[in-house]
């Protein structure tokens, strides 16, 4: 039977605990296949964080994408990468005297004018960078799954509670929807602070505590996420040993993965998901296309 047909069987079976948990129901199945999520959308082949960059996510057939969220001058939650505009976005051009184009600097009006995909390719002309208002309801429309950022929150006090409140707005919080969002940070106290607000959501903390920390840790967040290379197969045992708040194993998406070889090797360390920016790359590399 095709790995992922094991992999839905599995989750049926195993009902709620899996949905929330979609690792657990891979390992369960003794099919050790990480999921897959799309990093900043299949951010390899269109502009990274835009609704483009999602929706060529779902045409390549995958439901996980990550994405980066951010907040303007005037309080709108937006979904972009960098501290600054500049990289991503034709800022220079439409504000040549703002430098050094923060984000946090720019009202919502200012930043929807931007074009956030002429850097990428002309094709991609007129991309906007969008709100996460507007990328949740594209999520929604994609039936896609979300592994949420929250970016830079030093700069955003009170971002956590800002963003639990659109994701509740938009039902996302409730109890059939949470198999579908892990909320991640490299902060600890704004993974703990998320946590603390909403004990049911799925937490992740981007990162490689030492193992002798991982107890800390696992009493507010469900995932490690580390990036590849600082990863063994022995430290991603020494995490799963671990229960997380919820009960369940704590499990590690690894981080950015985009070339066939690396993916298995990953793979091999029973990693639970693998961030990619080429999804399509990682899955047939993983043997499962
Ligand atoms: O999800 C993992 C990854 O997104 C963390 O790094 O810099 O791409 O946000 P970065
Ligand atoms: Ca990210």
């Amino acid at each position: 039977m095709h790995a992922r047909v094991v992999a839905a069987t599995v989750a049926a079976v195993l009902g709620t605990a899996a949905l929330l948990n979609p690792g657990a129901a891979a390992r369960a199945g003794g099919v050790c296949e990480p999921a897959v999520i799309a990093h900043r959308g299949a951010s390899g082949y269109a502009p990274e964080n835009t609704l483009v960059s999602i929706d060529k996510a779902a045409q390549l057939g995958f439901s996980w994408v990550e994405n980066d969220v951010q907040r303007t001058k005037d309080g709108e939650l937006v979904v972009i990468h960098d501290d600054s505009l500049q990289r991503t976005t034709n800022v220079e051009q439409v504000f040549p005297g703002r430098a050094p184009w923060k984000v946090k600097d720019f009202t919502a009006a200012e930043i929807a004018r931007l074009d956030a995909g002429s850097w990428y390719s002309p094709a991609y002309a007129g991309t906007r960078v969008p709100t996460l208002d507007q990328y949740m309801r594209r999520i929604e429309h994609n039936h896609e799954k979300l592994l949420l950022e929250i970016k830079n929150p030093e700069l955003y006090p009170g971002i956590e509670q800002q963003t639990l409140k659109l994701l509740g707005d938009d039902g996302w919080l409730d109890h059939k929807h949470l198999g579908r969002l892990i909320v991640q940070s490299f902060s600890a106290d704004s993974i703990r602070t998320v946590h603390e607000l909403e004990p049911a959501v799925t937490t992740g903390y981007l990162g490689s505590p030492t193992v002798a920390w991982l107890h800390q840790y696992a009493g507010f967040t469900d995932l490690v996420n580390p990036p590849y290379g600082s990863l063994s197969k022995g430290y991603v045992a020494a995490v799963h040993a671990f229960d997380g708040p919820h009960g369940r194993p704590l499990e590690v998406f690894a981080w950015t993965v985009n070339d066939a070889a690396t993916a298995r090797k990953v793979a091999g360390y029973d990693v639970d998901g693998i961030i990619t920016n080429k999804p399509d790359v990682v899955r047939a590399a993983l043997g499962s296309d």
